[in-house]
């Protein structure tokens, strides 16, 4: 596959803005307080660190690694990969995901992080993909809904590769659940 292969849906000019926007309101609405912004990797990673650059309150960071999709495929399963480094008991958590989809992912993160008594647990997404969702789960800040159609770039992969764009586009082919269309 090639870039010609991919349909532009947010350029990076868009998204700049948005991020912006998002990391205003988070600084707005954490003022004074210890912030600790977990991006959960992969996908996050470009998305975290133009929004972590933005943030004007005392932040901390810590990472986790989840996998809940195969070759971007949905199992269904989340399994935890990488656990935060620090305890995150009497902090306030901000986690920072690329896409929201049936909600699973972020519905395990939030219940794990919950059961270690942080002071509070918040949601930062930049995509929200709504039409498939499987739990009622909140997400506090979104940058954009998007349609039901597999995206790449700006951290979001296919297989592994795409994360480098620095637009987000839809990949043509694939279903939304990331496998091959028919003929
Ligand atoms: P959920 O558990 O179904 O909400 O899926 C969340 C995870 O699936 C995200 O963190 C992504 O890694 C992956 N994912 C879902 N939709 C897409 C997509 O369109 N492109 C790339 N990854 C996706």
């Amino acid at each position: 596959m090639t870039n010609k292969d991919i349909k532009v849906l947010l350029t990076a000019k868009q998204i700049k803005k948005r991020v912006k926007l998002l990391a205003e309101r988070i600084s707005k609405d954490y003022k004074g307080r210890q912030l600790t912004v977990v991006p959960v990797l992969k996908g996050s990673i470009l998305f975290f660190s133009d929004l972590l650059r933005q943030l004007k309150v005392d932040c901390e960071v810590d990472f986790l690694s989840v996998s809940s999709y195969k070759a971007a495929k949905s199992k269904g399963v989340v399994r935890l990969l990488m656990d935060l480094r620090e305890s995150p008991e009497k902090k306030h958590i901000l986690i920072v995901e690329d896409i929201v989809d049936t909600g699973l992912t972020l519905d395990y993160l939030i219940k794990n992080i919950k059961a270690r008594r942080p002071l509070s647990v918040k949601t930062c997404v930049l995509l929200d993909k709504p039409v498939l969702r499987k739990t009622h789960v909140k997400v506090d800040y979104t940058g954009f809904k998007v349609p039901d159609e597999f995206v790449v770039g700006y951290g979001l992969d296919y297989k592994e590769k795409y994360r480098n764009l620095p637009f987000i586009g839809i990949l043509k082919g694939i279903t939304p659940r990331g496998d091959k269309n028919e003929g």
